[in-house]
This record gives structure tokens, C-alpha cells and sequence, in this order.
């Protein structure tokens, strides 16, 4: 891809249009900010229906240095005042967010307990069962689809990551359907296919909430061989998680393990297709491809877009004076595209040694993703099936994108075999 020439002043990142341009212009437009503005004020919009009053504006980040920077130094740059570009009463940011939008030492005591169910055992446990949920995805399209053709969104990449966190949360097959609805309400704030209004929000988060409680409730009395079991009995100085707490880390952990890798493997198709030459070389030589290729495809996809800190006193970040209090933008988006770090970053090139240089699981420090590894291995492991079982599958026409300026989703994608 070749990224289109768009001056400054031609776009704005907080017109939700933006988000709906052709990828060449915002990588355009990104590429002119890393050149010419890397730290750039942006203001903010009012939203009809929001219920809360408009920002102030944010510094929005372009270079991978300055997000690296502010990553890394969290007690200069707070995540507990909200991660998300629009102020949100905090509550409510920690009631969606849990610890993602908490610092330490709050951060920290939940991120013990939580780590607990992401250990290099506990991966290894599930790794067994992201064999079976991928083979029985690739069985069903084999079986299912005679005319061997189908949305891979809806029948590959979607399906398996949210088995994988339903199981390990110890969450009903019969559930699956309602946790993937809700996900979609709450990620998909923006489109308007999936969005509506700020109460439906409140309404799904509540219905997750109540589910969370009961199924933690009922951990706690009946433990099983679950993550819920893990969080509701573990302690930390003598303390457990209280059912608030549990019912947020619920919906950070189902919203977190979800689309962003279902996201992941919808690029990784789409890619893998448009660079024939590349998916030789790795499906020809797949141990020896496996690591760097997959993170190739988190770097050029890049599911999460942004995150956001604000500043806990005056400072400077790219040469710029940043007042106490200020928000700044991550742009993961645009950090994966800098060139003082990657050589042609618009080449997607399964070979690139990236760790731990790409941002696209954080840019380090405390919050970085927790199911980094885990997201790893399902990514692997999906293509892996792909290309021993189905190995012309290849997708179809253009993705049907999501428009957000925080998940660089997929919502529609054709594929035959
Ligand atoms: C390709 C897939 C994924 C991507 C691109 C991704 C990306 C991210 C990013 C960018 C962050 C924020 C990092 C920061 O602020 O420094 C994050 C945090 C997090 N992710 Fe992931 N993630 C993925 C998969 C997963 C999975 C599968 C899980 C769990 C099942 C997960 C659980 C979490 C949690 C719990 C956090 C919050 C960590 C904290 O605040 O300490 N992620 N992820």
C-alpha cells in the first residue's frame, strides 16, 4: 500500500468521517503527522445522544517514540483518569474498563489476581482446546458450506477466540451467543450498525454485569476448573475481589480477548491474500515463519487503535509542553508505521524480527496486553488448520470495515476455497 498525500489541515482525527476515508488517506494522513506535526492538537467533538458534556481536546501521539515514551512512564501519564478519548465519569470508566483504566496500586492488585489465569500453565492448558475450537471451525466450513464460499468474519475469525475466553471464564456454550452480542454493542460505539444509543449501553453493560455476578457467585460456592474459579478464590494481602470488581474484569476480559483477535485473523486473511508471495513462504515453511508472521499481522492490523493517559503534571513529550491534567493519544496505528523503526513499514513482510518493537499489544509498561501470548497461539494455531486443511482459502473483494477510531475492526468479509 502506498499511503495518499493528505496535508494538515485537510482532516481531523475526531470527525468520526475520518474514520470512514479510504486506508490510504488516513495512513496519509497519519504519515504527514509523524513528518510534519508528531505531537498535534486535536479537538473534540460533541456527540448527539452522548450524555456527556464534550472534552477539552487531546494531544493525539504519532511517532513511535513519543507513545513508547508516555507508555512507559505511567506515573507521569495516568491511565486512571480514563483510557478512551471522551471524558467519562470514572466510575463508569472503571465499571468498562477495570484495571485497563486504573494505575497502581489499584492496577496492580488486580492485575496479580487476573495473571493468575495467564500463566504459561494455564496457556498451556488451553492451548489443547484452541487445537480442537480451530479444527472444528475448519470442519464446520468444510461440512457446512458445499458451495465452498462464506463471511469469514462470521464463520472463522469470530467463532473461535470468543469459545476460547467463554472457556476459559467456565462460560456455558448455550452463552456464547449473548456474550458475542454484548461485545459487539459495547465495541462497536461509533458504527452506526451496531452502536445505539448511550442507554442500550448502559443496558448491555448491566446485563453483563448481573451475568458476571451470578456466574462468580456460583464459582465461589462451586468451584470448577476455571479462571472464575481462579479469580473468585484467589487473595491478595488477604483480600478477594469483591463481585464489582469481578463483574468489570468480566467485561474488560470478554470485550479485551474478543474482537481484537477476531480482528487479527480477519487482516491476517485479507493480507495473506493480497501478498500470495508472502503466504508461500510462510505456509511452506511454517515453524521456521510462525513467530515474526504473526506479528507482522498484529503490527500492520493493528486492532486497537489508540489508547489514551493524561498527564499528572507539566511536562514535555516530542518537544512539546504538556500541562497537568492534558490528555494524550496514543496512536498505536500510526507508531507501527513509523520508519525511524520499521524499514518500508507499508510492506507486510512475515519475516520482519518485531518484538518488541511493535506496539500493537501496548507499547509496555504495566498495562501491557495480558493476552499478548495467548492471542499468539490462536492466531497460530487458526492458520495453521487453514493452511494444512483448506490451503487455497483465500478472501473475496474488499472488507466490510467498522467505522472506530479504536478497533480497526472487520465486520464483513468474503472468502472461498
Ligand atoms: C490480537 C489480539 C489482541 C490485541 C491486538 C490486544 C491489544 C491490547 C492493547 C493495545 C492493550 C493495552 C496495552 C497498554 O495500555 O499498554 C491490551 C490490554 C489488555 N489485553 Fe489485550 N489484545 C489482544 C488480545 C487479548 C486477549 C486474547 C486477552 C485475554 C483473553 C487480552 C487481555 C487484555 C487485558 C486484560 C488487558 C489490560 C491489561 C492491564 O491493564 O494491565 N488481550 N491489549
Amino acid at each position: 500500500m502506498t499511503p495518499a498525500h493528505v496535508p494538515l489541515g485537510s482532516f481531523e482525527l475526531s470527525d468520526p468521517e475520518f474514520w470512514l476515508r479510504p486506508r490510504e488517506e488516513r495512513e496519509g494522513a497519519f504519515l504527514t503527522l509523524r513528518r510534519e506535526q508528531p505531537v498535534s492538537w486535536s479537538d473534540e467533538w460533541e456527540f448527539e445522544g452522548s450524555p456527556f458534556p464534550k472534552g477539552p481536546g487531546y494531544w493525539s501521539l504519532a511517532s513511535h517514540e513519543d507513545v513508547w515514551h508516555v507508555s512507559r512512564n505511567p506515573q507521569l501519564f495516568s491511565s486512571g483518569r480514563g483510557v478512551n478519548i471522551g471524558d467519562m465519569p470514572i466510575e463508569i470508566s472503571e465499571f468498562f474498563g477495570s484495571m485497563i483504566a486504573m494505575d497502581d496500586p489499584k492496577h496492580f492488585r488486580l492485575r496479580s489476581i487476573v495473571s493468575k489465569g495467564f500463566t504459561p500453565k494455564e496457556i498451556a492448558r488451553v492451548e489443547d482446546y484452541v487445537r480442537q475450537k480451530a479444527a472444528a471451525v475448519v470442519d464446520r466450513l468444510l461440512e457446512q458450506f458445499p458451495e465452498r464460499e462464506c463471511d469469514f468474519v462470521a464463520e472463522v475469525a469470530a467463532p473461535m477466540p470468543l469459545q476460547i475466553i467463554c472457556e476459559m471464564m467456565g462460560i456455558p456454550p448455550e452463552d456464547e451467543e449473548r456474550v458475542f452480542r454484548w461485545t459487539n454493542v459495547i465495541l462497536g460505539v461509533g458504527d452506526p450498525e451496531y452502536a445505539g444509543t448511550f442507554e442500550e449501553l448502559m443496558m448491555v453493560a448491566m446485563e453483563i454485569y448481573q451475568y458476571a455476578q451470578a456466574l462468580g457467585e456460583d464459582r465461589l460456592k462451586n468451584p470448577k476448573d476455571d479462571l472464575t474459579s481462579i479469580m473468585m478464590h484467589a487473595e491478595v494481602d488477604g483480600e478477594r475481589l469483591t463481585a464489582q470488581e469481578f463483574g468489570s474484569f468480566f467485561i474488560l476480559l470478554v470485550v479485551a480477548g474478543n474482537e481484537t483477535t477476531r480482528t487479527a485473523v480477519s487482516h491476517g486473511m485479507h493480507l495473506l491474500t493480497q501478498h500470495p508471495d508472502q503466504r508461500d513462504l510462510w505456509w511452506n515453511n511454517w515453524d521456521a515463519h510462525t513467530r515474526t508472521a504473526v506479528d507482522e499481522i498484529v503490527r500492520y492490523a493493528t486492532p486497537v487503535v489508540h489508547f489514551r493517559r493524561t498527564a499528572t503534571e507539566d511536562t514535555v513529550v516530542g518537544g512539546q509542553k504538556i500541562e497537568a491534567g492534558q490528555k494524550l493519544v496514543m496512536w498505536y496505528c500510526s507508531a507501527n508505521r513509523d520508519d525511524t523503526v520499521f524499514t518500508d513499514p507499508y510492506r507486510f513482510d512475515i519475516t520482519r524480527t518485531l518484538q518488541p518493537a511493535q506496539v500493537g499489544f501496548g507499547a509496555g509498561g504495566p498495562h501491557f496486553c495480558l493476552g499478548a501470548n495467548l492471542a499468539r497461539r490462536e492466531i497460530a494455531v487458526m492458520f495453521d488448520e487453514l493452511r494444512r486443511r483448506m490451503p487455497t482459502i483465500h478472501t473475496v473483494g474488499e472488507p466490510d470495515y467498522l467505522q472506530s477510531a479504536f478497533i480497526n475492526g472487520i465486520k464483513r468479509l468474503r472468502c472461498a476455497w
